[in-house]
């Protein structure tokens, strides 16, 4: 029987997100009592009569084991024959409880190919990392250039083995011209990331006279690798592989190898930027260590960390561009519900000197002492800023109010808001306002961003049945106005943004919060912020065109003075007055004429001109736009909705019945926010 052609698969990546998702202590925990015991899980083993505890999960290692009836297996096998399911049915049990969507299909030719194909980089991968190991050990430039600067470096001869270090040598072509001698196919080592092809065709090494930093996929296969140059100032200094089907940098964490069984151990994961800061605290001891390598901490990073610990600590070098840069990445681990502490070193130090110039014990002592709390460091730190620049103040602790509000559980935000209500003395309740505010906004705007493809698959112009009459008919038609239905928001927006950009937006809700309840924002910069949170930009080609070309031309329209504001006015009518797109010109000339039809004008009539509303106006006109889009959408699916009636799709109605009731949801939201009396 072929196997591979009608098995029906789950491709190979998807397999991979979910087992990276898996934290096998969640799984049995589901079904199973467990209590921690050092690194490892105790519960009573489900499979034997169990007196006392003697099934042992071990979230390290991923597997589970009783010591009584000696059953063991992984995550997948414990829901197996837990559960008499088969592997495909547990590992879609086990998407469905990390929420990965699988594409369920028949593997084809081409899909079996690209397996073999995975099997096969990594493997020349693997062969490169020995082969440059082999050169830093057994040549007389790897020892002579090589070892001597690892060693300078003060890295043990154990240490360099443990995380695999080499050398490249000089000359273009040494591991290209090894590889071939052993039958590699150099189209291979190109795609994995080894050699380069010219223009010309011909191929060369990727990594010469370097020390190489190979990078290890979580199971400890060598998938990439970091290049470090000898040469003081040379420029890169690190040559990196690149992303390919097998070293794919979002993913990848260096040093998790390494470090996890530590992570697990400690229940803590320090956080560090360099290859060179990992393996020197490693050496030292601190052994629950890892780098994100490069990028900055992605998503899938930190579900990865998850899976070993909920307490992360980012440890950065002590200057003031590092303690920012711990900064970055911190809201999402905040938002994957970890607690995340930050440690200060000294300013003339990284991780990498700091372990060098200290005994295990000296290190484990300063780290106790300057652990501080991600939020008290943010708010320490910011408010050093904001000291020298006070008018920063009021976004300063709006952006630590930010930080709080992506904490998932409720309690321990609420610990927070009593520590920044102290801290800044803003009153208790106000945070908490802002919080909910904040928190519900980014629950509809999910919505609203599931629904945009619906959008971009939408572009033809027809009438969408049973709109609403907010619409106001727009009069010529253009073929660059492809959604009527939408046309008129977008427009309006538009309108806002020409017109007034540059002013800035004082919030209603600013006169009763005080200055707490934003940062100073202009037209422009809130309305690009407003809809490129929501991938929500502007459907119609013309507009998104004109949309577009106003950030290329005018940047991000800070905030400025009266003066130099006029003067960005006065700048933007020229340039789409005097462009040469004619529908453009037309479109701003009719804009500006006043006679515009407006939709928010509509909503709300008022005698306060215009310019004094724009706190109200603008914030609603978005939340009116995004209303739409989701009506949109909603339509799009009744219509669907029909379709999958007709054809009896019982599962796809379901579907469309579920999505629909979340955009309605959403929408719901939307138009109160618009209907909110101010
Ligand atoms: N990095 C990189 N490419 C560069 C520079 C840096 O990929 N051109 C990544 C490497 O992962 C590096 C990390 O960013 O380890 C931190 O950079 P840096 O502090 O410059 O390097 P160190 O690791 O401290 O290197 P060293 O101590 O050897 O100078
Ligand atoms: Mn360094």
């Amino acid at each position: 029987m072929n196997f591979s052609v009608t098995c029906n698969m789950i491709d190979k990546q998807t397999v991979d997100r979910i087992l990276d998702a898996v934290r096998i202590e969640e799984v049995i925990g589901d079904f199973v009592s467990l209590k921690r015991r050092g690194a490892n899980y105790l519960g009573l083993c489900p499979f034997h009569e169990d007196k006392n505890p003697s099934m042992s999960v071990s979230p390290s290692k991923g597997i589970f084991k009783c010591f009584a009836c000696g059953k063991a297996g992984t995550a997948v096998t414990f829901l197996m024959e837990h559960e008499h399911i088969t592997y495909p049915e547990a590992l879609r049990w086990l998407a469905r409880k990390y929420g990965i969507e699988i594409e369920e299909k028949e593997e084809s030719p081409e899909e079996a190919a690209s397996r073999l194909k995975y099997e096969s980089l990594i493997l020349i991968c693997e062969a490169g990392q020995k082969y440059f190991s082999d050169i830093l050990w057994n040549t007389e430039q790897g020892r002579a250039i090589g070892l001597s600067y690892f060693h300078e470096r003060q890295f043990s001869d154990d240490t360099i083995r443990n995380f695999g270090l080499g050398f490249a040598l000089p000359g273009r072509t040494n591991f290209l011209e090894w590889a071939k001698s052993k039958g590699y196919n150099p189209d291979l080592l190109v795609d994995a990331g080894m050699c380069m092809r010219h223009d010309d065709g011909s191929i060369v090494d990727r990594f010469f006279n370097r020390v190489i930093f190979p990078i290890y996929s979580i199971g400890g296969r060598a998938i990439g690798f970091g290049a470090r140059t000898l040469v003081k100032d040379e420029k890169p200094k690190y040559v990196n592989s690149p992303e390919s089907i097998i070293y794919d940098k979002k993913h990848t964490l260096y040093g998790i190898t390494q470090a996890k069984s530590e992570i697990s151990k400690e229940d803590r994961c320090y956080l560090v930027e360099g290859y060179a800061d990992v393996i020197s605290m490693h050496q030292k001891g601190v052994r629950n260590l890892i780098a994100s390598s490069g990028t900055s901490l992605t998503q899938e990073q930190i579900t990865l960390i998850k899976r070993f610990t909920n307490n992360i600590t980012v440890m950065y070098d002590g200057d003031a561009a590092g303690q920012h840069a711990s900064l970055r990445g911190v809201d999402m681990i905040l938002g994957a519900g970890m607690n995340v502490k930050v440690i200060s070193l000294p300013v003339e130090d990284d991780p990498d000197s700091f372990a060098k110039s200290h005994t295990y014990d000296e290190i484990l002592t300063y780290l106790e002492r300057n652990e501080k709390d991600f939020i008290m460091f943010k708010s320490d730190l910011l408010m050093k800023d904001a000291e020298r620049d006070p008018i920063r103040k009021a976004s300063m602790i709006n952006d630590v109010i930010e930080s709080v509000s992506m904490i998932p559980d409720a309690v321990t935000r609420s610990v927070y808001v009593q520590t920044v209500s102290d801290k800044f003395d803003v009153k208790t309740d106000v945070i908490f306002n802002r919080i909910t505010e904040l928190r519900e906004r980014r629950r509809r705007n999910e919505a609203l961003r599931a629904a945009s493809p619906i959008l971009g698959a939408q572009y033809e112009n027809r009438p969408v049945p049973g709109s609403e009459e907010l619409v106001l008919p727009v009069e010529e038609k253009s073929p660059e106005i492809t959604n009527q239905f939408l046309a008129p928001n977008e427009s309006e927006i538009l309108y806002y943004l020409i017109k007034f950009g540059p002013y800035n937006l004082v919030f209603d809700s600013d006169k009763y919060y005080g200055a707490v309840a934003r940062p100073a924002v202009t037209v422009a910069q809130f309305i690009r912020a407003e809809l490129q949170k929501d991938d929500s930009e502007l459907v119609n080609p013309l507009y998104h065109r004109l949309y577009d070309d106003y950030f290329a031309t005018f940047g991000d329209v800070a905030y400025v003075d009266d003066v130099s504001r006029d003067a960005i006015e006065q700048s933007v009518l020229r340039h789409f007055t005097t462009c040469d797109d004619k529908s453009v010109v037309e479109m701003v000339i009719g804009m500006l004429s006043d006679e515009q039809p407006l939709t928010i004008k509509e909503f709300r009539k008022s005698l306060v001109p215009e310019e004094m509303r724009l706190g109200e106006i603008v914030p609603k006109m978005l939340d009116l736009y995004k209303y739409k889009v989701l009506e949109f959408a909603c339509k799009e699916l009744g219509s669907e909705l029909g379709e999958a009636q007709k054809n009896g799709d019982v599962e796809r109605q379901k579907e469309i019945l579920e999505r629909l009731k979340e955009y309605t949801q959403a929408k719901t939201a939307f138009s109160k926010s618009v209907n909110r009396l101010t």
